[in-house]
């Protein structure tokens, strides 16, 4: 395909006085109806109330439990509800979003990094050496533990940033504790083993434009991710898919709920028994779309491994490499690791 020139965002090219239809070189090659999505009611994803973990009696807190571990094994995702984080915050988050978003392109260009590592890194989906397309999405993401980082713009992003975060954490730090339960493990073992007080934080905004030609563009394609587990919330305007039994389904994330996904690195810790979710962003020409996702690791050079507990005999064997977060997120970046990496997939 031919490439434009230079184009600093997706919302700038839609906002410009010449633009009609989808240019060519978004057009992702690739049927979105190909499986089809499941309307079996029976067949929704799991609602957590998480506030019983804290506060419930031990029955109460045992039920949790058993929901995450069924959830974690049959989904790989939930919706967590009473989690703490005031929707007042998130609706200023998103706010605060939307105003860096709408900063002029030159103010923007400014905070634009080149490496997965730089602490803040606005940009757009523009990467031909890893996708077939152009995706119609543009970002900013900013490593927000165990260092904050945020940009100086617009006013007091960096406050509202800063609180978002820390209370997203706190949730992430009350459900590795049950997950770790779940698993029949001690309830330290994930904050030990991924030496979590130090762990990475990447807090991230998608925005996705409205697009003539949705069905012929993609947000973004089918992926995992890497860390233990990802909060996902976004502007009301629905896009995010899973696919779960091979089919892929809508997933409309509720104001005031906030939709976790098992990544790469809860997997290695339980060895499988819990596995990441594939998910993927469609586009719509209805409303612009604003997805906000913070990922939960370990500390970059924690080594991650299966919990011995849970790959101690012949039907349980280890199943996945040995790797520093660090240099998981380097592999992946030079394409070399399957988003599945597997002790015994060759390389
Ligand atoms: C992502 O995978 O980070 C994007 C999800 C979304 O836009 O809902
Ligand atoms: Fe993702």
């Amino acid at each position: 395909p031919v490439y434009p020139p230079k184009i600093t965002s997706v919302k700038a090219l839609v906002e410009s006085t010449d633009f009609s239809s989808l240019p060519s070189f978004y057009t992702f090659t690739h049927n979105l109806h190909d499986e089809l999505i499941s309307d079996d009611p029976e067949d929704s994803i799991p609602i957590i109330d998480i506030s019983r973990l804290v506060s419930g009696t031990p029955e109460e807190q045992f039920q949790v439990i058993h929901q995450l571990n069924k959830a974690c094994s049959d989904w790989g995702c939930f919706m967590v509800i009473n989690h703490g984080v005031s929707e007042s915050l998130t609706k200023a988050m998103i706010a605060s979003f939307q105003e860096f978003f709408d900063l002029p392109e030159e103010e923007k260009e400014e905070f634009q990094g080149s490496h997965v590592m730089d602490p803040i890194r606005c940009g757009t989906g523009f990467n031909p050496s890893i996708n077939k397309a152009n995706l119609w999405r543009d970002f900013l993401k900013c490593v927000a533990h165990p260092e904050f980082h945020s940009p100086n713009k617009p006013a007091g992003f960096s406050e509202i940033a800063l609180e978002f975060s820390k209370r997203n954490r706190e949730v992430v730090t009350v459900l590795l504790k049950a997950i770790s339960k779940s698993l029949g493990l001690e309830e330290s073992y994930i904050n030990k083993a991924a030496n979590f007080e130090l762990g990475l934080q990447l807090l991230a905004a998608n925005y996705y434009p409205t697009c003539p030609e949705p069905e012929k563009a993609i947000g973004i394609p089918s992926h995992y991710d890497h860390g233990l587990l990802t909060i996902l919330v976004n502007n009301g305007v629905s896009g995010l898919q899973v696919k779960h039994k091979e089919k892929w389904f809508n997933v409309n994330i509720h104001p005031n709920t906030l939709f976790v996904q098992v990544a790469d690195h809860l997997e290695i810790l339980s060895n499988g028994k819990y596995k990441s979710i594939a998910h993927r962003a469609l586009v719509n020409n209805r409303a612009t779309r604003m997805s906000i996702a913070l990922a939960h690791g370990p500390s970059l050079d924690t080594v991650i491994r299966p919990a011995p507990e849970l790959a101690d005999n012949e039907s349980h064997p280890p199943a996945y490499v040995e790797l520093t977060y660090r240099e998981f997120l380097e592999l992946q970046q030079t394409g070399k690791l399957r988003s599945k990496f597997r002790l015994n997939s060759e390389q």
